[in-house]
């Protein structure tokens, strides 16, 4: 492996306490030679300290932008909107290859710069896989807020919290009345969390993925009083839900929690709402009569920080370790290349080839 000097960085999102590398796996980045500095962060869910004894350097919160050209600057979420060029090499999710709002601008400072994204959305197997992902936290956490919105245990807002905690709220207390659960898209990340909420809460769900939707049967979907959506559609397919299921009078499904989020996306399987709900309003009343209450987070693991930041970081671990210009690292930069190219930006002069 070439010399990879790695700068974690703070978030700039205050509610955002993860990050993509937990101190035991920073003191195995620096026994393989790799120098790690690592940006005081106060909402951090892993005190600073704890990085110190690990052996990492320390810096200033935000002082990745005067590092030196060659660190390889590594975070989750999106930049400060300053510097405007962006001259290093970022690790991060920068949502810019689907022409989200945001994904222009951020194209053009690395352009500016002649700084590289590596999107940790795309950090892929040859076989198109994610190395790394959160999506068992986020299906854990949708089915755990859809449990306890149908039970009516469900506290606003919501903060971060620790697996035990939200455990506890989630097992069946006596007096708690029985309920149906469904699971769409049960053979990915976020369906395997959600089965595993829903069986800490003492449900055991129906489970659909791909064949069960096939011919889908919106009757039997409706028959069940809790559903969550964890697909991850790539091509159109007909609606789960539409606006008419909704008024059906025979509708027995009171909770609905979509983790996949694709409000406004021509690949939305649930166009019966416009707008994600968030921490401070969690659920939202789609209908009176019979009620049907509606959950749709797009930042669900960041409710469980340490837990998602310690599996992911786990996933990460072996691909930071390679870090080089073929393999995933080679895929996520072509991927970069390509959307810069698809948006007319001229690539500036690259400082690192
Ligand atoms: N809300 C959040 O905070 C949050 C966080 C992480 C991921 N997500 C989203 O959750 C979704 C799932 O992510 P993942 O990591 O679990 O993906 P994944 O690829 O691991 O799993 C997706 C599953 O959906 C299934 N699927 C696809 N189309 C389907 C269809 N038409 N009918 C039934 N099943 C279908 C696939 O076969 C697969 O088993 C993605 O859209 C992702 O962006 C949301």
């Amino acid at each position: 492996m070439t010399e990879l000097h790695l700068w974690l960085r703070h978030e700039d999102r205050d509610t955002e306490r993860r990050t993509p590398v937990v101190p035991s796996d920073a003191r195995r980045l620096l026994a393989a030679g790799v120098t790690l500095t690592v940006e005081e962060s106060p909402h951090r869910i892993f005190p600073i300290e704890e990085y110190e004894a690990a052996g990492c350097r320390i810096a200033p919160t935000g002082s990745w932008v005067s590092a030196p050209a060659d660190v390889v600057v590594i975070g989750l979420k999106e930049l400060p909107d300053e510097p405007a060029g962006l001259i290093h090499r970022h690790i991060f999710f920068g949502h810019a290859y689907k022409r989200q709002p945001g994904a222009e601008a951020l194209l053009r400072r690395f352009a500016a710069g002649g700084g590289s994204l590596f999107d940790l959305e795309y950090l892929v197997d040859e076989d198109g896989r994610r190395l790394a992902a959160f999506g068992f936290w986020a299906g854990y956490l949708g089915a755990a807020l859809a449990v306890l919105q149908h039970r009516g245990r469900l506290k606003a807002p919501l903060a971060p919290t620790s697996k035990a905690e939200l455990d506890e709220t989630l097992r069946p207390a006596a007096g708690d009345a029985e309920f149906t659960g469904l699971v769409v898209g049960a053979l990915g990340r976020s369906g395997r969390g959600a089965r595993v909420a829903f069986a800490t809460a003492g449900v055991e769900p129906t489970c659909w993925d791909l064949a069960e939707t096939r011919d889908l049967d919106r009757p039997a979907l409706l028959a069940h009083d809790v559903m969550v959506n964890a697909v991850l559609a790539t091509t159109p397919v007909p609606p789960f839900l539409r606006e008419a299921d909704l008024d059906d009078p025979g509708r027995r499904l009171r909770t609905l929690c979509d983790v996949t989020c694709d409000v406004g996306s021509p690949l939305n399987v649930l166009p019966v709402y416009d707008r994600t709900t968030d921490w401070t309003d969690p659920a939202r009343r789609l209908r009176e009569e019979p009620p049907l209450d509606l959950i749709a987070i797009d930042n669900l693991p960041s409710l469980l920080p340490l837990e998602s930041s310690t599996d992911f970081s786990a996933a990460l671990l072996p691909q930071l370790l390679e870090f080089g210009v073929g393999g995933p690292w080679g895929r996520g930069l072509d991927r970069f290349h390509q959307a810069g190219r698809e948006l007319g930006i001229e690539e500036g002069e690259s400082r690192h080839v």
